[in-house]
């Protein structure tokens, strides 16, 4: 027998987050204003009566995903009364052939409409909804937010949408035209969120360094957000564009400022990054690098790289080899190029590097990355670190998980609650991607 649907009780709510730290800030809005509407946030999908998938649409392999997980999900129906929404950039990159494709989802809203989320709660459930309107200026000042972990690491908006247009990305067609916060709202954001124990604040944008509010650039904001006296600051991503002196002279003096640096450069040949609409050189990327390597002491930087873009040849991939050697990355996040309706690359250039090619260049960067991550863990053993204890390690049951500055990941054991604690370790081993560490002091 089929549950019956009660509108007067309290709802409960089950919510999974796909892609960037954009959309992990945007699901503690959702769950902020579903709370606000009476409804409880589960972790179970099973006992939901509304589930959301806050999607990505970066590369089509994320949104198959989310089609697997919507038809997977949809066999809940055949016990009770569920709504199931798709929200965020895939609602608003696929609009309503989402809903013609998968009959059993029941709406969609795009990344500008979360205000209207309660009123979904008021439909009939044999209804189906859309909603992907944009609005310029939104950038749910006032909203409430919750966050699920409470954990010590917290994510601060400075900034929504992309104005860059790359001509292989989704994102400005998704997320919007760029659109800055106040830097007083995201002051008071850093202080209320202090207030809650929170010790780390990760300042978001997708060219974050963009930021402006009246004469006021990063750089400034960098320093008002450090002067709350929070222990520690990052933000991401910069863009090499709007690289600043002031920015960066803000995280060499600022003790709370992070120095570590994700500096996304998709590519290392110069006409490569021309069709990518990317608006620097080979030659501009690598005089940034190495000034704030030599501005910041003990700087990371880490990147994005996209193989097999359209018209790639080898020798113009082997430029991305050669630069991620000669910028020493501490890691890197790598993809293959995915054709993304909508964009210009898409318009405008054939997807014409096969995929086994595609595969194999994948392979060689995460190789290459793979090494340098190592060598820069193998120069930090028996060093000295400060941590910040974030989260819970997966083997064993007094392992804990902390990040230093740089934000390598240092795996030590302790049966003492530490979560959230600084502490000192001395690096002991190391392995492909974290290190492992002892406390002392
Ligand atoms: N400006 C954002 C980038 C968002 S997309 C930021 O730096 O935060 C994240 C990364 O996905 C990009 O840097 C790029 O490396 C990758 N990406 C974007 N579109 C892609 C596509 N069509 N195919 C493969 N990778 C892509
Ligand atoms: Fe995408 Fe380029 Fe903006 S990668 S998010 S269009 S900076």
């Amino acid at each position: 027998m089929a549950a019956t649907h009660h509108p007067d009780t309290r709802h409960a709510v089950y919510i999974e987050t796909y892609g960037c730290q954009m959309n992990v800030r945007d699901t503690e809005m959702l769950s902020g204003i579903l709370r606000h509407a009476d409804c409880d946030i589960i972790d179970a999908p099973e006992m939901a009566d509304l589930i959301l998938l806050n999607t990505c649409a970066v590369r089509e392999r994320a949104e198959q995903r989310v089609i697997g997980r919507v038809t997977q999900l949809s066999s809940l129906k055949k016990r009770r009364s569920v709504r199931i929404g798709v929200v965020g950039c895939m609602a608003q990159h696929l609009k309503e052939s989402l809903l013609e494709s998968l009959p059993d989802l029941d709406f969609i809203l795009g990344p500008d409409t979360y205000r209207t989320l309660p009123e979904i709660l008021k439909l009939d459930l044999s209804d189906r909804h859309a909603d992907w309107s944009t609005n310029r200026s939104e950038l749910y000042e006032g909203v409430p937010s919750y966050r699920h972990d409470g954990g010590p690491v917290a994510f601060v908006t400075a900034m929504r949408g992309c104005d860059m247009m790359c001509t292989f990305c989704v994102v400005p067609h998704t997320r919007g035209r760029e659109r800055c916060r106040s830097w007083q709202d995201i002051v008071a954001e850093t202080a209320k969120l202090m207030d809650e124990g929170v010790k780390e604040v990760v300042l978001l944008g997708q060219t974050v360094n963009a930021w402006q509010d009246g004469d006021m650039g990063f750089g400034s904001l960098l320093r008002k957000v450090s002067e709350t006296g929070i222990p520690r600051i990052r933000f991401t991503s910069p863009h090499p564009l709007y690289y600043g002196e002031e920015e960066m002279r803000a995280i060499a003096e600022c003790e709370n400022i992070c120095e570590a640096i994700h500096l996304p450069v998709q590519s290392g040949n110069t006409s490569v990054l021309e069709r990518m609409n990317r608006r620097y050189t080979r030659e501009e990327y690598l005089d940034i690098a190495h000034t704030i390597r030599r501005q910041i002491p003990h700087v990371t930087l880490s990147t994005d790289i996209i193989v097999g873009f359209p018209g790639e040849t080898e020798a113009q991939f082997e430029d991305t080899l050669s630069l991620m050697e000669e910028c020493a990355f501490d890691s890197g996040y790598l993809f293959k190029y995915s054709p993304r309706s909508g964009t210009r690359a898409d318009r405008e250039f054939e997807d014409d590097v096969p995929d086994d090619v595609k595969q194999r260049r994948l392979e060689r960067v995460i190789e290459l990355q793979t090494e340098l991550t190592r060598r820069v863990q193998r120069a930090m053993v028996g060093g000295e670190y400060k941590i910040l204890i974030d989260g819970i390690g997966n083997r064993g049951p007094n392992q804990l998980t902390g990040r230093t500055r740089g934000n390598r990941t240092v795996v030590i054991e302790s049966a003492e609650e530490l979560m959230g604690r600084m502490v000192q370790v001395i690096i002991e081993e190391t392995g492909t991607w974290t290190l492992r560490g002892r406390l002392i002091g």
